[in-house]
């Protein structure tokens, strides 16, 4: 069952959030080294995941983010990752991201992402964080850092804030994914569980394995039980 969407921002597209939670997961690119990051993408998207985060916490980030942008096609949806900057949000955008994950909630990051015409999905870990997130604009949630907070947490935040778009990302393995959206969230972000920092051409197939096997408990997570 889901929740009619929080209004967001005048004339902002709802078409980044509909994906995300469509989708139920965010892929989450963590590289070390960027040489098969296109074949990496190709592989979730061919395993069913295709929204994707590069992380720009490596000098290669920018580069690899418009390249995944420019060469994937459709529906894929390439964001950039570990924004703590507006020049990184200037950088993200110039090179086709159309969202924005930070780790943490800032105020002036959310508002340059909404102004740069992307979604933001700054980090929260609190009440008060959430609540400031959602007051700066924000329409997605990344709950952080979700595994050890624990499902409980996530449970208990959505009883005041049952109408906020959660996606729980950190510490998340890919095949429970399920849990976290029977637990309320509207997706999950997951990295190093699904992507290795260093993949080769010997990762591919089980990249491709664990993205269809998390394609599938989404679509377990949302039928309805008995
Ligand atoms: C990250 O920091 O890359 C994300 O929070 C994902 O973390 P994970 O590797 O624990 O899934």
């Amino acid at each position: 069952m889901t929740e009619p969407l929080p209004t967001g921002p005048a004339g902002s597209t709802t078409e980044v959030v509909d994906r995300v939670r469509e989708t139920g997961a965010v892929a989450i690119l963590r590289l070390r080294e960027h040489g098969s990051d296109v074949a990496v993408g190709q592989a979730l998207l061919r395993g069913g995941l295709v929204v994707m985060e590069v992380t720009l916490d490596h000098p290669d980030g920018v580069d690899s983010l418009r390249r995944l942008a420019a060469e994937l096609p459709e529906p894929a949806l390439v964001g950039a990752g570990t924004v703590t900057t507006v020049a990184q949000v200037t950088a993200a955008a110039e090179a086709g991201a159309r969202f924005c994950v930070s780790p943490h909630t800032d105020p002036v990051v959310i508002a340059a992402a909404l102004d740069a015409g992307l979604e933001p999905l700054p980090g929260a870990a609190t009440p008060t964080e959430v609540a400031a997130a959602r007051a700066a604009g924000a329409r997605l949630i990344k709950l952080f850092p979700a595994g050890p907070l624990g499902l409980g947490y996530l449970r208990a935040l959505r009883g005041p804030f049952h109408d906020v778009t959660f996606v729980p990302t950190g510490g998340i393995r890919h095949d429970e994914v399920d849990g976290w959206l029977r637990g309320g969230a509207v997706a999950v972000g997951l990295g190093s569980d699904l992507v290795p920092p260093r993949p080769g051409a010997a990762d591919l197939s089980g990249i491709e394995e664990r993205a269809r096997t998390v394609a599938r408990l989404v679509r377990v997570a949302r039928t309805p039980e008995d």
